[in-house]
């Protein structure tokens, strides 16, 4: 018969080694004196355990930074940030639901578009097509792990999917029209408008992919910051403003409807994300007030001002003439009132007084009603755990 108890204060040296020393065969007697120091080291190892295994407390989560476990999605702190990954889910959309075919039909007739429509149509693609994977890589190797509260994890998850969604409507374009897919998947290395919007939103993706980066300092939580607001305000919520009022102002011409559907869906995804980002920059600077210094306010003004160059350029390149009814000096001033829409959604002076919108139309574009369609090509709304409606 086994004696357990043998077996047990004896072990395999594997199980002496995880019992640690000391608990071997002969496990040793504390002497007398000893037990009041071991008392104390069990009390303190059960107050770690009870520290670290605490139920979670609302006032424990943070953006970044929290002690809060970040696995338990409740209790909600950040309702803003819940709400909008219901909504984003309500709002789903697949590619491949819009007819294509006018689109088709317009793009191989060799009357269908100007030179200049057709210009604007695959410089549009060839940055777009890569932008939305640059997009969806900042978010899953860099963003994503510095997030400390899980109501934001939950909706960026759901950012993620739907950059893929964008990605693959850029792509189903592309392959619907029947374009060389060598030229414009490689834009982003070959069109120098293109390049060096691209070039300048790098440097914000490589700091937060790399593996050592860790938020926690002043000079890491700035970096953080500042490469938010290079995505939701100025990737986000100004790089792609010149292609979408391009390819929105061709649909509101009766013009390629089919991409432009797809633009308007990706529109009222965008808009979301530079609107949750901005919550998340304003929470991080309520929670943080130390980070926001002039020194750093001088340094985004400086980023957005080259930024508005930047998309300017892109605006003359895809609009050497007049077309659409669109010309490239229009864009300066949208982007100059953009830029300044941006700057006071995040709490900074305005950069360029007085700036107007000359695109008033865009309003409409971005409140995009779930039930109503504005090109009409496209099967009507999801719900959300229940059947689709068709129209
Ligand atoms: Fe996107
Ligand atoms: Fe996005």
């Amino acid at each position: 018969m086994l004696n357990f108890e043998e077996d047990i204060t004896a072990g395999s040296p594997a199980l002496q080694q995880m019992r640690g020393p000391g608990m071997g065969a002969a496990p040793a007697q504390p002497a007398p004196a000893d037990i009041p120091a071991a008392a104390a080291n069990l009390m303190r190892a059960q107050e770690a355990d009870a520290e670290k295994y605490r139920r979670v407390k609302v006032e424990d989560k943070r953006i970044i930074n929290a002690k809060a476990d970040v696995n338990q999605l409740v209790p909600f702190k950040y309702k803003w940030a819940w709400e909008k990954y219901i909504a984003a889910c309500a709002n789903h959309w697949m590619p491949q639901e819009i007819n294509m075919n006018r689109d088709i039909a317009t793009w191989k007739s060799p009357n269908g578009l100007t030179e200049d429509e057709r210009r604007i149509v695959k410089r549009n693609l060839g940055f777009f097509v890569t932008a939305d994977s640059l997009a969806a890589n900042n978010i899953v190797l860099g963003t994503y792990r510095q997030i400390t509260a899980p109501e934001c994890r939950q909706y960026l998850l759901r950012q993620a999917f739907e950059e893929a969604i964008h990605t693959h409507a850029y792509q189903y374009i592309v392959e619907s029209l029947g374009l060389d897919e060598g030229e414009i998947f490689n834009a982003y290395h070959e069109v120098p408008s293109i390049r060096a919007k691209d070039e300048f939103l790098l440097p914000f993706i490589d700091v937060l992919s790399d593996p050592n980066f860790k938020t926690g300092t002043p000079e890491t939580d700035q970096t953080f910051l500042k490469s938010l607001i290079a995505f939701a305000c100025i990737m986000e919520g100004l790089f792609f403003y010149v292609g979408f009022v391009q390819i929105l102002a061709m649909g509101r011409q009766n013009k390629m409807t089919g991409a432009a559907e797809q633009y308007q869906y990706i529109l009222r995804d965008e808009s979301m994300h530079c609107n949750f980002g901005i919550d998340m920059i304003n929470q991080i600077k309520m929670e943080n007030p130390h980070l926001w210094t002039p020194q750093f306010r001088e340094e985004l003004k400086g980023m957005f001002h080259k930024a508005v160059e930047l998309e300017y350029a892109y605006a003359e390149d895809t609009m050497p003439r007049g077309v659409l009814g669109l010309n490239a000096p229009m864009f300066k001033e949208y982007l100059r009132f953009i830029a300044n829409r941006r700057a006071s959604q995040i709490g900074l002076d305005e950069l360029f007084p007085g700036a107007t919108n000359p695109f008033p139309w865009m309003a409409e574009m971005i409140d995009l009603k779930k039930e109503k369609n504005f090109f009409e090509t496209r099967v009507i709304e999801y719900q959300t755990g229940g059947a689709l409606s068709w129209d």
